[in-house]
């Protein structure tokens, strides 16, 4: 089994401070930094773009897993490599070539990430799977943190972890929406081997957020 890994949500932190937000999570134990990009057009909300990502990666040595939930993504691709995002994970739905949206973040030296909201199904990326590092599976519509984990998708992790034993192919299973320490003992179960969690991180126990790094891995 891999190690299980947190990647912390900055969806949930205090955005006036979002440099000590950052250094804080380190120190408290994350693997990664999981940071929402969103639009006010493929989901709505709207959050933060490349010129805040590039200041925020002086505050931390940890790799930026950068979610980006904008559409057309292709074209904005280079923008959040150049900013300093370690893993790009985009969505099938916002870009119309998948292939070459993957193909360019990997020219970029970037891991690949694709995301999976509920309601899409795991055929609709099965012939990519060979090309990318990770699979983002959504536990809750994107768009706002605090929402109410969705059960059902936990069947899409198992999909993978048997498509991965058939084709012998290996990348990691995210999961992302709703995370709390009541199923974060089930999504582990199930396969997934990085956590991102906002709200059970940043609110829980007071804010206590080593705490709740530590509850959500040893579970
Ligand atoms: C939702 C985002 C999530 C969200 C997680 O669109 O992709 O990363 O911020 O927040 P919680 O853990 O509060 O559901
Ligand atoms: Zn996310």
């Amino acid at each position: 089994m891999k190690k299980i890994q947190i990647s912390p949500s900055i969806l949930s932190a205090d955005f006036s401070q979002l440099g000590s937000e950052i250094k804080r999570l380190e120190e408290a134990g994350a693997d990664l930094i999981h940071v929402d990009v969103m639009d006010g057009h493929f989901v709505p909300n709207l959050t933060i773009g490349p010129p805040v990502i590039k200041s925020l990666k002086k505050h931390s040595s940890l790799k930026f897993d950068v979610h980006l939930m904008i559409t057309p993504v292709h074209n904005y691709i280079e923008a959040y490599s150049d900013a300093g995002a370690d893993i790009i994970t985009i969505h099938p739905e916002a870009t119309e070539d998948l292939t070459a949206s993957i193909l360019k973040i990997k020219d970029l030296g970037k891991k690949v990430g694709v995301s999976l909201n509920p309601e899409t199904k795991v055929n609709v990326i099965k012939q990519h799977l060979n090309q990318i590092d990770l699979v983002l599976i959504m536990s809750v519509n994107p768009g706002f943190g605090g929402q109410k984990f969705m059960p059902e998708v936990l069947n899409k992790i198992k999909e993978l972890k048997n498509i991965q034993k058939e084709k012998n192919i290996d990348f990691d299973i995210e999961i992302d929406g709703g995370i709390n320490f009541e199923n974060s003992k089930i999504v582990i179960e199930a396969g997934a081997n990085i956590l991102v969690s906002g709200t059970t991180i940043f609110k829980s126990n007071n804010g206590d957020i080593k705490k709740n790094i530590d509850l959500l891995k040893s579970r």
